[in-house]
């Protein structure tokens, strides 16, 4: 199954859920690779935020290789389901995935709650947004390994 992570830089959220969604698949065995991009061009080809690195390795996860960039029209057909950090970048991904794309697009934490942006916030904001990544991936497991998460 593959899955891709998405918010709007690729240098805060998604990478951090990628890493934290990564873990709990391959610990439950599901056999999965899971990817992160951002809707927006801002921060091609750089690394995570050093805030969300900070948290992330706090929390024994090493994002420091991932390198962001941006959503491409073939991530719609080469992976299963597209997971959007929050409503905004759900709004986005919707309307750039055309009508023949059998993907599917929702929100990362099954309970529809949206990840906040740490962005112009501190160090405790990436912390509480892993926590709420950490919360969701625990969920998002717990789905895809019993198959409630198409397909
Ligand atoms: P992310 O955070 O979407 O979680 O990676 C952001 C990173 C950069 C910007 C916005 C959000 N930016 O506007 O540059």
């Amino acid at each position: 199954m593959r899955i891709l992570c998405v918010c709007l830089g690729n240098i805060c959220r998604s990478p951090m859920a990628q890493g934290a969604l990564e873990r709990r698949l391959a610990e439950a065995g599901v056999d999965a690779q899971v990817d992160s991009a951002g809707t927006g061009a801002y921060h091609i080809g750089n690394p995570p935020d050093p805030r969300g690195l900070a948290a992330a390795s706090s929390r024994g996860y090493d994002n420091s290789a991932q390198r962001a960039r941006q959503i491409r029209s073939a991530d719609f057909v080469e992976f299963d389901v597209l997971l959007a950090m929050d409503g905004s970048n759900l709004e986005n991904l919707r309307r750039a995935c055309s009508a023949d794309s059998s993907c599917e697009i929702r929100l990362f934490d099954p309970q529809g709650r949206d990840i906040p942006d740490p962005y112009y916030g501190g160090p405790a904001d990436y912390e509480r947004a892993l926590d709420m990544i950490e919360f969701a991936a625990d969920a998002l497991t717990t789905e895809i390994s019993e198959k409630r998460l198409n397909p």
